[in-house]
This record gives structure tokens, sequence and C-alpha cells, in this order.
């Protein structure tokens, strides 16, 4: 196949140029190519051809939760959203804390052949916080990473061992920020609108106290660690001191976190409870400077779908998530590209290039030779987001009406259109 047309994004230059996609892989790279043989041509005019997009924290429910996704539906979201690759947490039923589940994961994945699917293992068993899981086996079998997923090992202790075994696998620990103790059963962020709303709070402090704990950790062990869906500017802060002294820490946000505030939950809307909470603008402009100044290193979905009898109701009875695969691509262009903050090929870095080398999968750039994971974009086309048009099961989104620019057109993975926009 060539890709005709498009302006090809490789690294820090927009480049016009076609691409020969051979065997799954890129074969040439020039300014105007030719059909060889049966070759197809899929015109690309004026549209961004990117390197496949990468999201590092995807909730894909099975086994377990397929009310609120399977991996068909979710892989279907992602494609929809330009990723070519997508890791999967480990807080399904049965947990992934075992080669079974692993193996099962990626065995659905391909049958599926959607985008690629990559397992994140729990860190302990049944993520009770107890016991290491079967941190080996699991990484023999195809997981990626380890991830407590929704909580943190509440003792250090434990924590300090499952870094040293991921290390000697070489796998990383992907540490969601939260003391229980200070959430105590918070469900919006505590500031001016906890208490409008009379909603209970949960102070910053209880994300940062985990986050400086694993960076002491990381620090004092000499090991990496790479810290999820960072909210608070306190947060963005202890990681930008950590690294300044070279530590070898890492970070992810997501785009809710870069584009709201606590003001968006004055009524009362459940599509706007996701944990760690929404902060307030000091928080919101220091993680959009983090992402600028390279602090936090990348942009992930936390895809976090949820059937909508477990969305529709009180707020302090909702489930905690956003389903984000479908919006996480416009909404960061929007709010980062469209104001200048960051330029796409910066973009493409926090959403491809970045999270491929944090976890040391193949992709994440545009290369002859390298698989051709591609995601084709028109940058500048404006639609709404309608949970309708949603082909995840969950439809949970606060986006709901909003005008958004960045229109996924094609996604390619390993040379094979798997979603073209509108199905033509
Ligand atoms: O809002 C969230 N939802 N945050 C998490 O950490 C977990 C996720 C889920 O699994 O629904």
């Amino acid at each position: 196949m060539i890709v005709r047309g498009g302006t090809v994004v490789q690294g820090n230059e927009m480049v016009r140029a076609d691409l020969r996609i051979r065997a799954g892989k890129i074969a040439e790279i020039a300014p105007a190519l030719l059909p060889e043989g049966e070759e197809e041509v899929l015109d690309c005019t004026g549209l961004s051809v990117m390197p496949g997009l990468i999201d590092l924290h995807v909730h894909l429910r099975e086994p377990g939760f397929e009310r609120k996704e399977d991996i068909a539906s979710g892989a279907a979201a992602a494609v929809k959203g330009g990723f070519t690759q997508i890791c999967c947490m480990p807080n399904t039923k049965p947990v992934i804390d075992n080669k079974v589940v692993v193996t099962y994961i990626k065995a659905r994945a391909k049958e599926v052949g959607l985008c690629k699917i990559h397992p994140i293992g729990a860190i302990t068993e049944g993520q009770e916080g107890k016991t290491l899981s079967a941190i080996g086996a699991m990484k023999q079998a195809g997981a990626v990473a380890l991830s407590e997923d929704g909580k943190s090992v509440a003792s250090a202790g434990l924590m300090a061992n499952a870094m040293m075994y991921a290390a000697d696998f070489g796998l990383k620990c992907l540490c969601h920020c939260e003391d229980a103790s200070l959430v105590d059963g918070g469900v919006v962020h505590e500031g001016y609108y906890a208490t409008l709303t009379g909603l209970k709070g949960s102070i910053r402090a209880a994300e940062d106290i985990m986050i400086a704990r694993e960076i002491c950790l990381a620090e004092s062990l000499g090991l990496p660690v790479h810290i999820c869906h960072v909210s608070t500017y306190s947060g963005v802060q202890l990681i930008r001191e950590a690294k300044a002294r070279g530590v070898k820490v890492t970070a992810e946000t997501c785009p809710h976190y870069f584009t709201l505030t606590d003001a968006a939950i004055r009524d009362f809307d459940p599509m706007t409870k996701v944990n760690p909470p929404l902060r307030e603008e000091r928080d919101r402009l220091a993680i959009i400077e983090g992402l600028k100044d390279g602090t936090i290193d990348c942009i992930v979905s936390d895809h976090a779908p949820h059937h909508a009898d477990e969305k529709n109701v009180e707020y302090n009875f909702a489930a905690f998530g956003i389903s984000g695969l479908e919006t996480s691509f416009a909404l960061s262009n929007t709010v980062l590209v469209k104001t200048g903050a960051l330029d796409l090929c910066g973009l493409v870095r926090r959403m491809s290039t970045n999270p491929a080398g944090i976890l040391s999968l193949a992709g994440g750039e545009i290369a002859v030779g390298a698989a051709a994971d591609l995601a084709v974009a028109d940058p500048d086309e404006a639609w709404t987001v309608d949970p309708e048009a949603f082909v995840s099961k969950g439809k949970n989104t606060p986006f709901a009406g909003q005008t958004v620019y960045g229109k996924i057109k094609y996604t390619i993975v390993d040379g094979e259109i798997k979603y073209r926009e509108g199905g033509k």
C-alpha cells in the first residue's frame, strides 16, 4: 500500500511524504511514490500521518466485567481513537495476577485482531496488598508492566520488594498513588466545590504522599518507577524535583486533568466522578506546564468504561471513571495544540513515542523498517462528542456535546487498515 499525500510526523518534523508499506512494515518514505504491481493507494491529502498512538492506561474489563466493556469493544474504541497499541490494567475478575489471565487476554486480543494489546499484571495477588503475584511467570506470558491499579500498595516494604522483583524481570511498576486513610471515602477534590455541593472531598496530600513515597523508593533503590494519572500541581512539582536530581521517575496524566476542573462537579453530574478527582485551575495549569517541560512524559486515557446503571445514580454511589479512548486525541489536540502549548510533533511524542519508550514497546515512530502502525488524522476538523456514537460499551463521558478538534480518519496496524472513518 502507498499512503499518499499526507504530512508525516517524524520526530520534531512535519514532512510532506508518501509511505510505502510492505509486509506490514514501512518500506520507503519519499516525496512521491508510485504504486507497484497490485499496491493500493490510500489518499491522505491534507491529513497528518502520525505514528500509531499508544495508551499505557486502559481498562478493558474482560474477564469479569463484560457488561462495562470487553476486549472486542475496547479494541474497537482504541482503533477509532487512533491507538495501535494499548496496555490493559489488571482490575478484572479474576485479577490479572497470574500467567493464565495474561495468556487469555493475549489470545483474545489476537482473535479480535484490531490493535496490539499488552496486559499489565497486578503487583499483589488479587490486588489485596499482601503477597506479591507471580511476576516472572506473568512476564514470560507477555505482561509488559506491573500495577496495583486503582489503589496503592499500602505497605512500603512490600512495594520496595515489588520494585526489586519487577526490575529483575525487566518490568516497571506503574503506580496509582493514593493513601486510602486520607481519601477516607472522599469522592471529589476537597475545595470550594466540595463545600458547595456537600460532597466529601479528598485532599491533594492523599495523592502527593504516595507520589513522594514511590519517588523515595525509586531513589533509594536506584530503580525506575512510573507515576499514574498525575492530577495535582504539588505532584507535578515532586516529580520535577525528583527528575532534576536524577531519580528514574516517569509520569503520565489524562486529558480530563488538563481540560476540566472541579467546577464541573457543581451540577452533581456523575460523569465527572473520576479517581483521582478533578482538581482546581491551579492544578490544571501546572499539569499543562508539566507536559510542556517534560516533567510529565505522556498522556494516557485511563479509559474506564462503566455500565449506565453504575453511572446514572446519585453522585456518592456512582462508579469512578471516564470512557476516554475515543476522545483522548481530540481533547489533547484541542487543549494543547490548538492553544499553542505544544505542537503536533510534541503531542505525538507524548501520545506515542514516549509511551513506547517508557515500557520499551516497539513503535512510536515512523521509520523505514518499523512496523506500519499509523494514525491518520485531520487535526483541524471539528466534531461534537456524542457518547451514543461511541463504539466503547462505556458511554460515560463528561464531554458530551462539547466541540473538539482533530478527527481520526484511518488507523493502520501492521500495514492493515483497522479503522476507517464512517467504515468506508
Ligand atoms: O476513575 C477511575 N476508574 N480511576 C481508577 O483508578 C480506576 C478506574 C476504573 O477501573 O474504573
